[in-house]
């Protein structure tokens, strides 16, 4: 049996895509002399113009997609952001908020409806992502759930130019850039290749038994955000450990996954551009360097403890004041997002200041910075 036979059958269709791309990136490998590093494969399999995983028009995110997010599963999430953002914004007298990677256009929604709800629209509402398709379902988003507020909205095809004043936002943005895979070989670090098999993909053989991964382009993405920064916040939500957790010597095959059609597994190399490919963040190499780039480290915890300390509690009871027949689901998502064995204790917040010292209200309580 074939690995692949343990997953549901793509369509013809699909397979007809992903052979496409696969044929890029063979295209490639040959052009490189047999291989290509992990890293450049994954750039390929998720971000390859036309093609990649984020870039091509299939439905990834949500209940009919592979994977689903905070956002997708509860307005409290968003909401709870929401607060943060409002302090931030209050504290600088207006501003704008930059979401990154924004997805279905969920969360942008259920955030401006908060932010008009507690009187604190920003400004502008601006969305940079990678993935230019995702455009129109955004836009349809905002103009089911508020369509009065959409003229706030802009979409951006690089980061501004000129910094803004205000918060950047990423919700699982830092899990979904490509990183270098490594095996230890007499305690070096051995960059891994990957080059073909017949009509598949393999990973050149090292002779090693510690794998795990690293994100080589965090260095200058965090600088590129302290520069995008005039004034106020960044807010980066994400699964990850501290570096110590990340590297223990038990994870000895890394935090590679993959996600197909809600099914989990480990195998980046099968179904390029049909599945999503991710690693868990390193929050230590974030903080670190967010720091080498100018930033403050303002506040590091869980995802449980981050929205415990934006107003959770408040925002479930009003929502279930204001339709007691949907309690059952409230607090089924209320469990999903905070209990520590779904997303409360995996996901955590980071949150860095530039120009703007007061406590975050987010991070009040139960800080993790001492574990980084
Ligand atoms: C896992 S999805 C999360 C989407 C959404 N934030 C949510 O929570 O549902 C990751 C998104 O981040 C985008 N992305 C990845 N790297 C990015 C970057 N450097 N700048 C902006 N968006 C990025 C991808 O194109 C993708 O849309």
């Amino acid at each position: 049996m074939r690995f692949t036979d343990t997953l549901p059958t793509p369509s013809a269709e699909a397979l007809a895509h992903s052979e496409q791309l696969a044929q890029r990136i063979r295209a490639a490998i040959e052009h490189h002399g047999g291989s290509i590093s992990f890293h450049d494969f994954m750039q390929m399999a998720l971000y390859e113009p036309g093609l990649g995983y984020y870039v091509a028009g299939l439905r990834k995110i949500g209940q009919a997609g592979d994977f689903i997010t905070a956002p997708e599963i509860s307005p409290l999430f968003s909401q709870c952001l929401a607060n943060q953002c409002a302090q931030v914004l209050t504290e600088l007298g207006g501003g704008d908020i930059l979401e990154l990677g924004a997805g279905s256009g969920i969360m942008a929604a259920d955030m401006l409806a908060h932010l008009e709800n507690i009187g604190c629209l920003p400004d502008h509402y601006l969305i940079l992502d990678l993935s230019p398709e995702l455009r129109d379902r955004q836009r349809q988003t905002l103009q089911q759930h508020v369509p009065h507020l959409l003229e706030r909205v802009e979409w951006l095809d690089r980061l501004p130019a000129t910094p803004l004043r205000g918060v950047i936002v990423g919700n699982e943005v830092l899990d979904a850039m490509p990183v270098e895979l490594f095996t230890l070989v007499d305690g070096e670090k051995v960059i891994r290749h990957v080059t073909t098999q017949d009509q598949d993909f393999a990973l050149v053989a090292v002779e090693g038994d510690y794998t795990s991964e690293f994100n080589p382009a965090l260095p200058a993405w965090m600088r590129s955000m302290a520069d995008t920064l005039a004034a106020g916040v960044l807010l980066l939500i994400d699964y990850g450990y501290e570096h110590a957790d990340y590297y223990r010597p038990e994870r000895t095959e890394g935090t590679l996954l993959c996600h197909y059609q809600h099914r989990v597994h480990a195998n980046p190399l099968i179904y390029p551009g049909l599945q999503d490919i991710t690693a868990s963040v390193d929050f230590t190499a974030v903080a670190n360097t967010g720091l080498d780039a100018g930033l403050e480290l303002a506040g590091y915890t869980t995802q449980a403890m981050f929205l415990a300390n934006s107003g959770l509690e408040t925002l479930f009871i009003q929502a279930l004041e204001a339709n007691p027949a949907n309690q059952y689901k409230l607090a089924q998502q209320v469990r999903t997002l905070s209990l520590p064995a779904e997303m409360g204790e995996r996901f955590k917040v980071m949150a860095f200041s530039k120009g703007f010292t007061p406590t975050l209200d987010g991070f009040r309580l139960a800080s993790r910075q001492h574990y980084l």
